[in-house]
């Protein structure tokens, strides 16, 4: 093909970077193509398990008498603590404070004591209720409060960020407020709830699927509760039916199970609990108790901030220790502390160990940031949002961009995207015309709130901010793409495939999305602190640009021509004055013996974190983001709804527009949820009871707003150099979802005259919003 023809490559690939493209699966989810763990077929003679569960929350395990459930009908045998071949532990963090199942004691009310392996699931579900335990029942602290009164250990080392004089920050001041604020956890409610499906192999081998966010933790967990080498231990997702952070050490008990069973009977072992025991058996969100102490200007300018933040962690360290820090890291929201000191209790409790939750801690800090700006607003009978501005970080000439823990923040955006938000929502006059309504209106009062974030994105682990790919390109120019990510429903597959279909200049169709294996990309890290686009993109665009690189040099030296005219575009290459196709040239390139296959790497640049000393740069860069939300009380009954909500958030120079407003929407909606209606309950016993969707309750569709606009920052590019300078977005969102709390706020102080700042923890259930109105009411 000779030169004049390639102005038709001028046009672009389909679903390349920067454009909207559905989901890669969105026809399969909803026609029921898309492939789950539970769709796998099962070979003949698979087995299945059920975990026996713990019904004291404390107490010595004086026997346990299993004769009943052996005898059962279908029951194949029981895995105990004595059955594990290698070490009986699967904590993430090496703590060795999280067994499998337990010898001695249980500390937790539904922890997993034994499995049983039947012919069926329900055979294995039925009989897990004959066991006979005997326990001596010891005491037992459920939250961090009862837990600090017993005297209960830190599950891990505790946290302290310090800056500035905290106590000159405090003695100078015209007005100090102490408070606490109680902010709830919360259940991941997965669609797909957890399961694990081993098939076991030759020799120590053993295939794992796995509904996971972290496949290489699931094979090193599985490898050492085995006692056998990583490498005998292959675990594969294509897919998970949501994670939300619930399956990046969770799903270690299912994997482990499965697998342990399958190589103890030799054949298939699937395990999948159904959704009460999922809930009660895996952990959740940290509910947090947060004392603050802040001092304050007359112009409502912070001045010192003095936080204590309580976490309750369960039984074992799990992954509190981060999570627990990243509350800290959040803790000062949007704001600059000119004098500052934030400490973490990570509290042991006789409760399941919570976990990875979408923000990791963030979105508790954020609250508890924005409590202390209302305290503010309506001590000095302001708007919150004036003292918001008022607080926000300035500029290197003002001096005001030190975070607590030393980070500069260099690229704050949130003034900008605060004043267009305001504008668009039409903050002031919405307000003022609240104000008087609710000044006649008797039962209905309103309330409106528009609030910023600012999240780090980066693990504050720094080793875990690597990532892997790889990419075959065959001989007929078709391309499979593999990367250490997994796909949650986030659309990180299509958003790395659009980066290579960008780098090869092909299309979109052109690449399979492949499972994720760690056969193919070893040592991953989880798909989690909203940095799976970042990392793995990244590392996919490496190995495309290597493949590029190679098929560039052979054409170069093919044609005789310089590599500079060699040039990728719409499926072809123009080479010199010759154009050929893509499929061509890797077919001439194959002839010519050129490897085809490309391993990418990626390791985020700049960041540092010494956690003994509170110093570094933890987060290669912030995302933000603003929400203003309108909501009506009934306070005869606390019953409310959200009117309106106004949304703009900053990704950066979007990868995907419309997956990345998809994602914004989700995580607004989710922490709304958790915020507002979902509640988890624990008896006295330490029994939780709000374990099924029945008693605990996630936004319905008719919660949404009734009027939700939702942007990006279309004009918002990220400075640092990340894929196509996007920004992350999976985390962020989530906390807009406080614009909903602190309106509900707003409406409680109505009945007061708004001189006080409500007593309202989280979740604002309607019941919690009725005890705040009357406690107003009764005069505070
Ligand atoms: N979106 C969907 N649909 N399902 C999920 O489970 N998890 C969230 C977010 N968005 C999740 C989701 C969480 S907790 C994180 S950390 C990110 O996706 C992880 O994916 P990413 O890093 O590729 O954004
Ligand atoms: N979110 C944020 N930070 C993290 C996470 C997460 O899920 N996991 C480990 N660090």
């Amino acid at each position: 093909m000779k030169h004049d023809t390639i102005t038709k490559a001028t046009q672009t690939v389909s679903g390349t970077v920067h454009t909207n493209r559905h989901h890669d699966s969105a026809e399969k989810h909803v026609t029921g193509g898309a492939e789950y763990c539970d769709d796998i077929g099962e070979p003949r003679g698979t087995l299945h398990a059920y975990l026996g569960v713990s019904s004291v929350a404390h107490g010595l395990i004086k026997s346990m008498d299993l004769s009943a459930v052996l005898a059962a009908p279908g029951v194949a045998g029981v895995l105990t603590a004595e059955d594990i071949p290698g070490v009986n532990d699967i904590s993430p963090t090496g703590l060795k404070d999280e067994p499998v199942f337990p010898k001695e004691k249980t500390e937790f009310h539904g922890q997993p004591l034994f499995a049983v392996v039947a012919e069926s699931r329900n055979a294995a579900r039925r009989a897990a209720e004959l066991a006979e335990i005997d326990y001596e029942v010891l005491p037992h602290a459920l939250d961090p409060l009862e837990a600090q009164e017993a005297g209960h250990p830190f599950v891990t080392a505790p946290l302290k960020l310090e800056r500035g004089e905290i106590e000159q920050g405090f003695s100078g001041a015209d007005h100090r407020i102490k408070g606490q604020i109680k902010i709830g956890g919360q259940d991941h409610m997965y669609l797909e709830g957890q399961i694990a499906f081993a098939i076991p192999g030759e020799d120590d081998d053993v295939v794992v699927h796995c509904s996971t966010q972290h496949p290489s933790e699931a094979q090193h967990m599985v490898a050492h509760v085995l006692g056998v080498p990583s490498n005998a231990v292959t675990v594969n997702v294509r897919r998970m039916g949501g994670g939300f952070g619930g399956k990046e050490s969770q799903m270690n008990l299912f994997a482990a199970v499965a697998a342990v069973a399958a190589k103890k009977w030799n054949c298939p072992v699937k395990i999948r609990p159904d959704r009460d025991q999922d809930m009660t058996a895996t952990g959740k969100r940290h509910d947090f108790v947060v004392d603050y102490d802040v001092a304050f200007d007359e112009c409502g300018h912070i001045q010192a901030v003095d936080g204590i933040f309580s976490a309750r962690c369960g039984y074992s360290a799990d992954l509190s220790g981060p999570v627990t820090d990243r509350a800290l890291f959040h803790a000062d929201n949007a704001y600059f502390y000119p004098n500052v000191r934030l400490r973490s209790q990570p509290m042991k409790t006789n409760t399941v160990s919570n976990t990875a939750f979408r923000g990791f801690g963030g979105p508790q800090g954020v609250v508890a940031a924005e409590r202390m700006i209302e305290e503010i607003a309506y001590a000095l009978g302001k708007d919150p949002l004036e003292v918001r501005k008022a607080n926000f970080y300035g500029s290197a000439e003002d001096g005001r961009t030190l975070t607590p823990y030393h980070q500069e923040v260099e690229d704050n955006i949130l003034p900008r995207l605060i004043s267009e938000l305001e504008e668009t929502a039409e903050y002031q006059a919405r307000r003022k015309a609240i104000l008087t309504f609710n000044k006649t209106s008797t039962v209905i009062k309103k309330g409106i709130a528009l609030t910023p974030v600012k999240f780090g994105i980066s693990f504050t682990a720094t080793w875990y901010n690597q990532a892997g790919a790889l990419i075959h390109i065959y001989n007929d120019g078709s391309i499979h793409l593999n990367h250490g990510g997994t796909e949650m429903g986030q659309g990180l597959n299509t958003k790395v495939a659009q980066v290579v279909a960008d780098a090869l200049q092909v299309d979109f169709e052109r690449i399979k999305i492949t499972k994720t294996t760690t056969e193919k990309v070893p040592n991953t890290s989880a798909t989690a602190a909203s940095s799976g686009t970042d990392l793995n993109g990244m590392a996919a665009l490496d190995a495309a640009e290597q493949l590029k690189a190679r098929l560039t040099d052979f054409a170069a030296e093919h044609w005789s021509v310089e590599p500079e005219t060699v040039i990728f575009r719409n499926n072809m290459v123009q080479v010199g004055q010759e154009v050929v196709s893509f499929s061509d040239l890797v077919r001439k390139a194959y002839m010519a013996r050129v490897h085809l296959s490309a391993a990418g790497f990626y390791k985020t640049p700049k960041i540092h974190w010494d956690r003994s000393a509170g110093k570094g740069r933890p987060f290669f860069y912030y995302a933000y983001g603003a929400s203003c939300s309108e909501v009506s009380v009934d306070t005869l009954t606390g019953e409310y709804r959200v009117e309106r909500t106004d949304i703009l958030h900053d990704v950066g120079k979007s990868l995907n527009p419309v997956l990345d407003k998809g994602q914004v929407e989700g995580a607004f909606i989710q922490g709304m949820g958790w915020l507002t209606t979902e509640e988890l309950w624990w008896d006295k016993a330490g029994r939780l009871r709000t374990h099924a969707p029945s008693t605990y309750k996630i936004p319905l569709a008719s919660d949404r707003p009734r009027v939700f606009n939702v942007s990006l920052a279309d004009w918002s590019e990220n400075r640092e150099l990340t894929i196509k300078r996007s920004k992350a977005v999976g985390e962020p969102p989530f906390m807009l979802g406080v614009s909903v709390f602190e309106a509900l706020s707003m409406a409680v102080a109505s009945v007061a005259d708004y001189r006080e700042c409500p007593r309202l923890d989280a979740p604002a259930t309607p019941e919690r919003v009725l005890l705040a109105v009357e406690r107003l009411k009764a005069g505070g």
